[in-house]
This record gives C-alpha cells, structure tokens and sequence, in this order.
C-alpha cells in the first residue's frame, strides 16, 4: 500500500531523546525545548516562539491573548480545521465565516471588509497547505479597522509571504507539529508572538497561570498563581524529537519540495487538458510542500478516484468538511455573504502521498494510476 503519510524521523532523534532523559530533566522548559524555541526566533525572526502541546493549544493561546470578550466575533474561513473555530469559542467570540479564493483555498481577503460588524475583533487567517493568505490585504483591513491578526500557520512551518515566515505577519502565529505535519514531535505546535508586551502573559498562560517563567530566570525570589493559566508547555522529550528534524529542516523541506515538483510536472498535461486542476502558489509566495493536491470536477468524480487509487492500493484523501456545514459550526458561528467555493471547491479536492523520504516507486505508482483515471 502507497501510504499517504509517514510521521517524519530524520534518524538523530532517538539520541536527542537519550540526551533528554540523561538531563534529568523531561518536564517542559527543558534545553531541547530552548533550543527549538531560539531555532524557531532565528530561523523565522519571530520576536518570541513558545513551544505548546499542540497547534489547538497555541491557537487557544493567541486567541485568550487577543482579549476577546463573549459576543466579540472573529473572521475565519469555513475552509478550515476544527482548532482554527474552537480556540475563538473557547473565548466566548461568534465566528462569521467568510468564502474563500478557489485558487489558493484560503480566506478570500474581498469578502472580509464586508462581514466586518463593531464587534469583530480577530481575522484568523489560516495557510492552506503552506501557501500564504493574502497577507498584505489582510493586514490593511486589520488596520483600517483595529482589529487583530492571527495566522494559523499550521501547515506554514518554513513556508514565507514577500520574504516574511509565516507566522511572524500577524499578531500571533501558531505551528503544529503534529505527526502529519512537515517537522513533528508527535502531538507539539508553538506560538509565535510579535508584540512583546504580550510575552509575559503567554508565559503565565502557559505555566498554570502562574510567574514560574519568571521565577526561573530568577526575576522573582518564589513563585505564585497570578492569573489564569493552563498547560500549554509540552515535555522535553518531545522537544528532543523535534529538535532533531529542526536541524534537519532544509534537508526535509528540500525532499518534500522535489516530490511535489515531481507530480506538478507528472501531471501538467492533465492541467492543460482540464481534466484536473493542480495548486497555484501566487507570487510573493514560497511554498513548503507541506500537500500536494488536485481538483477533480466534482464529488462524485473524487470519490470515484479514491476508490480507484485504493484498488491499486494507493491512499488518497479528502479534506476539511466546511465547518460552517458542521454541526458545531452552525451551533457558535454564521456564514457571512455567499458560499460560491467554500462547499464546492472542498468537494473536490483530493490529497495525495507526500511526506519526508516518501520512496520514489510510490511517487511513480501514484503517477501511474492517477494518469491511468484520467485517461
Ligand atoms: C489548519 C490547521 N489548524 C490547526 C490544526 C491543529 O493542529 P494540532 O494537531 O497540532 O493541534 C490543524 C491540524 O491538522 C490544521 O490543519
């Protein structure tokens, strides 16, 4: 079976984690975990990178430090994964969703001035597949309005916008490095924050609610609950895993890049006959490879193709079902304007095979029969 995913392991990471248990320390806040956290702020020039349990709970995060009240709202695309939804209900905020751009799949920037009411606070902006939103529209609007930006950069990781990381455009941004994600640590994420003056209360928000951050650099002589918290900070042992696939992340982002390359030549010729269509990445955009899918005419033709490619063994997927359509998007949210994408274009996407080291006789079976479909 040609699998559609693999959970990334470059091959040091069972020695970092060796390294992590000889510390003596596999809390959170351990040295692996510092190390990810400045890879993270150099590599992307982000102000402050946290390391979280999850890319739900840095969204969860940004969204309690964005200080929405009950009844404030929030702009999304319905396109989109749960998390992206539940953080802004986690605070009590409506979610107006808005359609998106066929071409990218990402909120499309038109309609956001117009579902803009005198309670919207956030636009969340969400990366699909690693290609960036139009972030300088995004961010005008933000401006002319006074609201603020968050990227869910889940699938963004090494991924930029006009030379800028995603992540580091917004007010916040949130990776996941989730096993089906380009560089993981099993369950893991990070907050990236661009105002410093909201880095204390991310620490407190991470540590319990409590000044323990603080406490550690040695800022305070004890340390005590001072606001509402959770635990966001994930063990070091998962840093380590991560750690090893962040000195390796040219070498993965590089690999992912030539599969991706590949299919987009394989089936060039079937773009051209419009029997599929193949991601666009606008300019200004560098990719991270992080999926590789294509549009069939419509559902009832994807379906026929995953079937088809799961009878020659090779696994294909679907993605997000609107979650203006779901049963809790309908319950905390409404959709602002008309959906003319948002269904119709989520119907008939399809993911394909890529992930680091994916061998190249998969690569050519999934060329195979997906021409062999077409034909
Ligand atoms: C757009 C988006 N946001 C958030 C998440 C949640 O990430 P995590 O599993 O790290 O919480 C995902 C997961 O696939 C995602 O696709």
């Amino acid at each position: 079976m040609v699998s559609f995913n693999y959970p990334p392991c470059y091959g040091t990471e069972l020695t970092y984690i060796q390294q992590a248990i000889a510390n003596r320390q596999i809390c959170g806040d351990g040295p692996f975990t510092k190390k990810c956290n400045e890879w993270i702020e150099k590599r992307f020039n982000a102000q402050k990178a946290y390391l979280t349990t999850s890319c739900t709970s840095a969204l969860d995060m940004a969204l309690l430090l964005t200080s929405l009240n009950p009844g404030d709202e929030v702009i999304l695309p319905s396109y989109t994964f749960s998390s992206t939804a539940t953080a802004a209900v986690l605070c009590g905020a409506r979610l107006v969703f808005v359609d998106i751009r066929p071409d990218t799949m990402n909120i499309d920037e038109k309609q956001i001035e117009d579902a803009i009411t005198d309670r919207t606070k956030v636009i969340l902006a969400m990366h699909y597949a690693g290609i960036a939103c139009e972030m300088d529209t995004i961010l005008s609007i933000a401006k002319a309005h006074n609201l603020l930006v968050v990227e869910d950069a889940a699938q963004g990781v090494m991924s930029s916008y006009k030379g800028r990381a995603l992540g580091t455009i917004g007010d916040f941004g949130c990776y996941s490095f989730h096993e089906t994600k380009n560089y993981s640590m099993g369950e893991g994420g990070a907050l990236l924050i661009r105002d410093p003056a909201n880095n204390e209360r991310a620490e407190i928000l991470r540590e319990k609610g409590t000044n323990r951050s603080r406490f550690y650099r040695g800022q305070v002589d004890k340390y005590t609950w001072v606001d509402f918290g959770d635990s966001y900070l994930p063990s070091d042992m998962n840093a380590a895993y991560l750690w090893a696939q962040l000195e390796a992340a040219d070498i993965i982002n590089e690999n992912r890049l030539r599969t991706h390359a590949i299919y987009m030549d394989a089936f060039s010729s079937l773009a051209r006959q419009e029997r599929i269509v193949l991601p666009t990445v606008p300019e200004g955009c560098v990719h991270n490879a992080h999926m590789f899918y294509i549009k069939c005419r419509d559902l009832e033709e994807r379906q026929a193709y995953i079937r088809f490619m799961r009878d020659h063994d090779v696994q294909t997927v679907f993605h997000y079902v609107p979650l203006h359509s779901a049963p809790a998007g309908l319950k905390f949210g409404r959709f602002h304007g008309t959906d003319r994408y948002t269904t119709s274009e989520s119907n008939r996407l399809v993911r394909l095979p890529i992930y680091y080291g994916i061998p190249d006789s998969d690569i050519e079976q999934v060329i195979k029969y997906t021409r062999q479909f077409f034909a």
